[in-house]
């Protein structure tokens, strides 16, 4: 079985966490993507979607799924979205799409929220995929001085910004012992969006597809 594959059994099992006559909070990713495409089959049948992304935005009108503002909306028992790797705590690395701070926002406005990945993303130890931050453009140099100071070998993605205007570091050669810690120390630097580490608001449920199919995996 294909790795996408995978990740379509994760968006399956995914949809029976979708509360009806209610909103749902939709991630970014290309097992989002997924979740969408099946997301259009009830979309008679939910209030509407609270989106990540513009990408995630675009996927949904296509299908004619309405989507509201946050500030409009005042309670989301659901979010759905992926993840680039999750420890056994259900603490993830997020933003290999760039979408990590709309993400973190939705993700803390929402009552539940339910990673969607494919098995190859569970790992033991988090930092092995270069860890995401959202930096203000001023400061992107500061910061990468600062990154390298906790041991990392931040790399600019270069020709790309995010949907708020600002730039990613992809920090390398991390190993995250602490990821709660890490979280708050790298949130804590003027000139930081947003660090994607998922950790003070990690998942509730990480749904993994797997070729035997979809597996739930709950906080150790
Ligand atoms: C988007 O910024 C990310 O946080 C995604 O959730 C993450 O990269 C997972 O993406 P895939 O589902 O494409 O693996």
């Amino acid at each position: 079985m294909t790795q996408d594959e995978m990740k379509r059994k994760a968006a399956e099992a995914a949809m029976q966490y979708v509360v009806q006559d209610e909103f749902v909070g939709v991630g970014t990713g290309s097992t989002v993507n997924h979740f969408i495409d099946l997301l259009a089959g009830m979309k008679g049948k939910i209030k509407g979607a609270v989106s990540s992304s513009v990408a995630s935005t675009d996927r949904m009108k296509k299908h004619g799924i309405p989507v509201m503002e946050l500030n409009n909306v005042d309670y989301i028992p659901v979010y759905i979205d992926g993840a680039d790797e999750s420890d056994h705590y259900l603490n993830l690395i997020k933003g290999g799409g760039g979408a990590l701070t709309r993400e973190k926002i939705i993700a803390a406005a929402s009552e539940k929220f339910i990673c969607i990945a494919d098995e190859t993303k569970l790992v033991d130890v988090l930092g092995k995929f270069p860890l995401p931050v959202e930096v203000i453009p001023m400061a992107r140099s500061m910061i990468a001085r600062k990154l390298v100071k906790l041991g990392g070998r931040p790399v600019w993605r270069e020709n790309f910004v995010t949907d708020n205007g600002n730039v990613i570091l992809d920090v390398h050669n991390l190993r995250i012992m602490e990821p709660v810690k890490m979280e708050n120390e790298i949130n804590s630097w003027a000139g930081v969006v947003t660090v994607g580490l998922f950790c003070n608001r990690p998942a509730d449920v990480l749904i993994l597809g797997t070729p035997n199919g979809a597996k739930t995996v709950l906080s150790k």
